[in-house]
């Protein structure tokens, strides 16, 4: 049996998977995990490729059978159990030996982390990896934040078993430190946002327009087909079409109405706000998430306030120019997030680069995306995707039909959290002078904040109180 060319430590859904895409792919690994029944249970799957894999009881005995420079895959919880697990390691690892986290990790953490094994001479990287299971098995997209001489070592092993788009894989190095966990996150912002946005949709199509689950299913399979063409609206299209196996009528039905989160999305807006930007989109969709949680409240508002809502009469192909406006500008705020952080942290991060490497893999893989690296490559006006003269066509169609789509839906009583919320931001940006004259005034008057005249004249204050 061949060395070992990495190590795979914790071998639950995500561990397991990514191992077995692995040995599958004809790299030769080495796994171990904390309980040693998931070891056995890992072997047995493994058993196709059993001439790749060798099995270690401990960590320690994981580390001593790989070859130096190690590579040390950890798929464990990127909280206070990564914490925990780098401190065993640290002694038993050597100069130029990498640790790789690919769980979903506060950038922040990794960040600290990298400086940590810095100290000894360890490589830390923080490795962004999206599909969800079935992505980690055959081929999902991966963010890689770390060093370059990490990257010279994993490279060929992520090559290998990332999802492949026209024959180039979809794995790059994003930049140093916590830019590949960042990436990641901000990914799943706009994923928070992009589901939302078809949550709502849904919503319009099955209260105001009357429809049933498995026909809304059957529109998204359509729009699937065109340009909003996109892994969500895919898996959208099937959920709808399924039945509750436990009690007949729609499965979308035998669903209570109560979104979990494990903190990405809400991430993504937190550092929006800290970098002075805002992703209102991906906040809506954050906020929807918090909201749905409070279902006992909402029944209550629900008794006291009323419920009811209009009708709502689709024209689809609206629905799909407004739906691609929106999704345009989602995208737009996710990657103005990234160009903030990039900045704030010297990362330099490629954003046709990670658009690229987001078309196939990844849970927000769409056909837009082709596009939006194109646009990103032709450099786009301020570097802003939706002024990118390739995206003019489709806006100058899809904002108006966004516009009815907006006004008509929260005239009829639905929440747009997430549609309004685009065009909230589009309306903005595009008013060379906005309202912040009269936010300036206020805290003047109350606060002597002070503010800038467009004269340029040397006057900071009002009136108000001469
Ligand atoms: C991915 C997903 C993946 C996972 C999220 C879900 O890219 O494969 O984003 O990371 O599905 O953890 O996040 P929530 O539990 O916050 O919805």
């Amino acid at each position: 049996m061949a060395e070992p060319r990495i190590g795979i430590y914790g071998l639950g859904t995500m561990g397991a998977a990514l191992a077995l895409n692995m040995a599958e792919s004809g790299i030769d690994i080495a796994v171990s995990n904390r309980s040693e029944g998931a070891i056995a249970e890992f072997m047995a799957r493994a058993e196709p490729f059993a001439d790749r894999v060798t099995a270690q009881a401990t960590l320690e005995a994981l580390i001593a059978a790989l070859p130096t420079p190690r590579l040390l895959l950890a798929m464990i919880p990127s909280t206070a159990p990564m914490d925990g697990f780098l401190e065993q390691v640290i002694p038993l690892l050597a100069p130029g030996d990498t640790v790789i986290d690919a769980g979903n990790a506060d950038f922040h953490a990794t960040r600290a982390r990298s400086t940590r094994l810095a100290e000894h001479g360890l490589h830390f990287v923080g490795l962004g990896v999206s599909g969800g299971e079935e992505g980690a098995r055959h081929g999902p997209s991966m963010m890689f934040g770390g060093s370059e001489e990490s990257w010279a070592g994993l490279k060929p092993i992520l090559s290998r078993i990332a999802a492949q788009f026209d024959g180039a894989p979809c794995a790059d190095r994003m930049g140093p430190d916590g830019a590949g966990h960042f990436v990641k996150t901000v990914h799943n912002g706009i994923e928070y946002a992009d589901m939302q946005m078809i949550a709502e949709i849904y919503d319009l199509l099955r209260h105001g327009a009357g429809l049933a689950p498995a026909a809304i299913g059957q529109q998204f399979a359509r729009w699937n087909d065109g340009p909003l063409e996109s892994y969500l609206f895919e898996i959208t299209g099937k959920v709808l079409s399924y039945d509750d196996p436990l009690g007949g009528g729609p499965m979308v039905d035998a669903i209570l109405d109560r979104a979990g989160q494990k903190g990405t999305g809400r991430w993504t807006a937190i550092e929006a706000v800290t970098l002075g930007q805002s992703a209102t989109m991906i906040e809506g969709a954050v906020a929807a998430r918090a909201w749905s949680a409070e279902k006992a409240l909402r029944e209550v508002a629900g008794g006291a306030l009323g419920s009811e809502r209009a009708g709502f009469a689709p024209d689809m192909e609206e629905l799909e120019a407004a739906l691609l406006a929106a999704r345009i500008l989602e995208y737009a705020q996710g990657f103005r997030i990234l160009a903030a952080a990039s900045e704030e942290y010297g990362w330099q991060l490629d954003f046709a680069r990670i658009a690229e490497i987001w078309r196939a893999g990844c849970i927000i893989r769409a056909r837009l995306l082709d596009d939006i690296s194109g646009a990103f490559r032709e450099s786009p006006p301020e570097g802003q995707l939706f002024l990118a003269p390739r995206f003019a066509p489709v806006l100058a169609r899809g904002i108006p039909a966004l516009r009815r789509l907006v006004s008509e839906a929260i005239a009829a009583g639905y929440p747009l959290p997430v549609l309004g919320a685009a065009l909230g931001f589009w309306d903005t940006l595009r008013q060379p002078r906005g309202t912040a004259a009269l936010i300036q005034a206020q805290r003047d008057f109350f606060g002597r904040h002070g503010f800038d005249r467009v004269d340029g004249r040397d006057a900071h204050h009002g009136p108000w109180w001469d």
